[in-house]
């Protein structure tokens, strides 16, 4: 091991039930999170904060995108973040098996003990599950179950609703629909537009992500079944 290399812990991450069996997994000391992102990067931007801040005990590892030149690698770059564009392939919604195997890659060379998808859009399939089974994060902009997919502030407010919000939730073989780690609620105005919906929204997401992604670095957080266990709060 050379001095740059992460010391394994024998703290684990986090307690997956599968019926009755406990996955325990060995965690670096530091934590190191890799980050995936499509789009403009204001949660990256949020949890890189959070972490220069001390807020979340952890490392930013590694920042991948599917999008050349999306804002996420360029703040990656600017705080000199290790950063990689991985051209996705030829389908718009999910990764060709020979991009996703290169995200796979990526991430266990960068040694991440946390996926945290930040605005990724695309579908990750069996393969990449599976190498970072329940380990694997997103932020979606609703109180999910309701409203999962695309433009689900705009789904929001054209159903009428009164609550909206944001969720961070496991990563699992569906869409927006793996077990619930925790969720602020954003009130509807009458005024409210699709855009100043979606602008209330996107501000409590980059205070509910950071909160999340500390947690899990702190291993306060188990999971039983579908319930997420928060300690200490
Ligand atoms: C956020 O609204 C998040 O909920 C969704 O994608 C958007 C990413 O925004 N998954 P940003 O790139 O972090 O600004």
């Amino acid at each position: 091991m050379t001095a740059n290399e992460p010391s394994r812990s024998e703290r684990t991450f986090p307690l997956v039930l599968k019926g009755r069996s406990v996955i325990q997994i060995a965690v670096n000391n530091p934590f190191r999170i890799g980050i995936l992102g499509s789009g403009q990067g204001s949660n990256f931007v949020a949890i890189a904060d959070a972490v220069a801040a001390g807020k979340i005990p952890a490392q930013i590892a590694v920042v991948l995108s599917d999008v050349e030149a999306s804002g996420i690698l360029a703040h990656a770059r600017a705080r000199q973040i290790p950063e990689q564009f991985i051209p996705p392939g030829q389908f718009r919604t999910k990764l060709e098996e020979a991009a996703e195997r290169e995200f796979v890659a990526a991430l266990t060379a960068a040694q991440v003990d946390l996926v945290v998808l930040a605005g990724f859009m695309r579908v990750l399939k069996g393969d990449f599950l599976r190498a970072f089974e329940g380990r694997i994060v997103n932020i979606h902009p609703s109180l999910l179950p309701c409203f999962p997919g695309l433009q689900a502030w705009r789904q929001a407010l054209e159903h009428g609703v009164k609550v909206a919000g944001c969720t961070v939730h496991f990563v699992d073989a569906g869409v927006d629909s793996g077990a619930i780690i925790s969720q602020t609620a954003v009130p509807v105005m009458d005024d409210d537009t699709a855009e100043s919906l979606h602008r209330r929204i996107h501000a409590a997401e980059h205070e509910l992500y950071p909160r999340c992604v500390a947690a899990l670095a702190r291993k306060e957080i188990s999971v039983q079944g579908r319930r997420v266990i928060w300690k200490n709060t």
